[in-house]
């Protein structure tokens, strides 16, 4: 079996950490983010060809400032400090770092004293992104002034021999001109790192692993129809063929015809086993009456384990159980668990991929190595259409969140023909993908409005379309008013039931991007 090179990103607690083994992956070497004290001997079991240290929001000589494990810094391999990662070296190996009167913060114009390994290829000058308090002032023995701008002299420091390097901008962020050629210089020239980490090599491998794993037994999954578990799904049948088993749990609250969808992509296309629960009138049921929105959050996710329970029983037995869980997801629990505190709980998530540990199977995670693009491709490799692959987030609890107010059989329905107006005017005003998610809320309250010449009273819809990258943070889209018009008009023109449609205009925070 072929081995990918590594790359580990030591994590200091920047915002950019993810970002940075993001980078390196898209120079198709193999990345992952490890905590700050990750042990040498971790590091060696590992073969790790190269680290690079990420940012962090303190100044070296905090009292608590986090350190390396000092024996790290001789062991030969090779290290890109990236901002407190740079001033850490330059402290730990003898130099010296200063709080400057003059902070640095945005663009500033880089100039490149030193073209070889780390800059080679690049020209005199770029743009690099900035945010420092503190600065090196000292270089450590041996090593040399590789860039600097007007404020900051050392910029950029290294020792071509120890191989170790720093830079005191960002090369992560797009802001940053020509970032990827210097995290490529590091990875492919001062590390010697080989170019394997492809969307194709991805897919072999995590065939043959799944084979290993699961051998001549059966394997269950269950089925949301969004990206991440239908690319599992068509991952483990290529792996194990009809030894895979779908369970496609239709709660009743999905989007217009998108059940039907997903049981002809499965079965007619993909020709995947998929057992369907049509399970709705058991979720109408529990929910009659509940308007509260944990409740109702509890309630579906209760509901669901319940009926997946029944189906595996039925099915009986399957030693194991396929998610479509993601590196972000595994980071956020091990990286970031280490330092924050556990936050305060704003919503109970239900996912469909995420079922209790209990229930006694073996978890095989063929993606949870990666990040949501990296899905992307590989869906796309192996045939997933264009728009499941592109498909915007789509909560577990589905339109029953959308709803305010008590979720009945109508008023799905009615969610469901609004929404599809909004997903297919966005599409075609080309927003669809340049927008995090856009969809409608149907709002318990009722208007007065005036439809030829008859008084209305007539329930209201709320469009919400937001702009984020992660989801943690979001802004109202500044959507088109003529799109915002179309959108209106077609709603209160093709639905009996609604005479208003208002634009949400917060973000997040304070508001949350769904309304319940
Ligand atoms: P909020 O409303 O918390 O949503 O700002 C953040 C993102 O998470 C999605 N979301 C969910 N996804 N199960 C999911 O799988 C859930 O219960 C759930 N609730 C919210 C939401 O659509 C947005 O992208």
């Amino acid at each position: 079996m072929e081995k990918h090179d590594l790359i580990v990103v030591l994590d200091f607690g920047a915002q950019y950490s993810m970002l940075i083994a993001r980078r390196v992956r898209e120079c198709n070497v193999y990345s992952e983010l490890l905590p700050y004290n990750t042990p040498l001997e971790e590091l060696k079991k590992r073969d790790v060809k190269g680290i690079i240290l990420s940012g962090g929001p303190g100044s070296v000589y905090e009292k608590d400032a986090p350190k390396l494990d000092p024996r790290i810094w001789e062991s030969g391999i090779p290290i890109l400090g990236i901002c407190y990662g740079m001033q850490l070296m330059a402290k730990d190996l003898g130099g010296d770092v200063k709080g400057e009167k003059t902070r640095e913060y945005g663009k500033a114009p880089l100039v490149i004293d030193d073209h070889t390994n780390l800059f080679a290829g690049l020209g005199k000058e770029l743009t690099s992104w900035m945010s420092h308090g503190d600065s090196v002032t000292k270089l450590p023995e041996g090593f040399k002034v590789l860039a600097h701008t007007d404020t900051t002299k050392v910029a950029a420091m290294g020792s071509k021999e120890k191989r170790l390097y720093g830079v005191q901008f960002h090369p992560e962020v797009v802001h940053t001109e020509n970032g990827t050629e210097i995290i490529k210089n590091f990875v492919y020239i001062v590390c010697n790192c080989e170019a394997t980490w492809t969307t194709k090599s991805f897919i072999e491998r995590a065939i043959e692993k799944v084979r290993a794993t699961v051998g001549k037994e059966k394997i269950l999954l269950g089925l949301s129809g969004g990206v991440d578990s239908t690319t599992v799904a068509v991952l483990l049948h290529k792996a194990v063929g009809d030894q895979l088993t779908c369970v496609f749990i239709d709660q009743g609250f999905m989007r217009k015809n998108e059940a039907k969808k997903i049981v002809d992509m499965f079965t007619k296309h993909f020709k995947i086993n998929l057992i369907h629960v049509d399970a709705s009138e058991k979720f109408f049921g529990k929910l009659a009456g509940v308007t509260d929105p944990e409740k109702k959050r509890h309630t579906i996710g209760n509901e669901f384990i319940y009926t997946f329970e029944a189906e595996a029983k039925k099915l009986g037995k399957i030693p194991f159980l396929a998610q479509g869980t993601l590196y972000p997801d595994v980071i956020e629990s091990a990286v970031k668990g280490q330092t924050s505190n556990s936050a305060a709980r704003i919503k109970t998530h239900h996912n469909v991929g995420g079922l209790p540990e209990k229930m006694n199977f073996k978890l095989v995670e063929p993606i949870r190595k990666l990040f949501k693009d990296e899905v992307r491709a590989i869906g796309r490799e192996m045939g997933i259409a264009e728009e499941i692959i592109t498909r915007q987030p789509f909560p577990g609890p589905g339109l029953a969140i959308r709803i305010i107010g008590e979720v009945t059989p109508e008023r799905v329905k009615i969610l469901q023909d609004v929404d599809d107006i909004v997903v297919s005017e966005v599409k075609n005003a080309g927003f669809y993908k340049k927008v995090w998610q856009s969809f409608a809320v149907l709002l318990p309250i009722r208007t007065v409005g005036v439809m030829g010449d008859k008084r209305t009273y007539l329930n209201t819809i709320a469009i919400r379309a937001v702009t984020s990258s992660d989801a943690m943070t979001a802004d109202w889209a500044r959507l088109p008013y003529d799109l915002l018009e179309k959108i209106s008009s077609r709603i209160i023109n093709e639905t009996p039931e609604i005479n208003r449609v208002v634009y949400d205009i917060s973000s997040k925070p304070p508001s949350t991007i769904e309304w319940e």
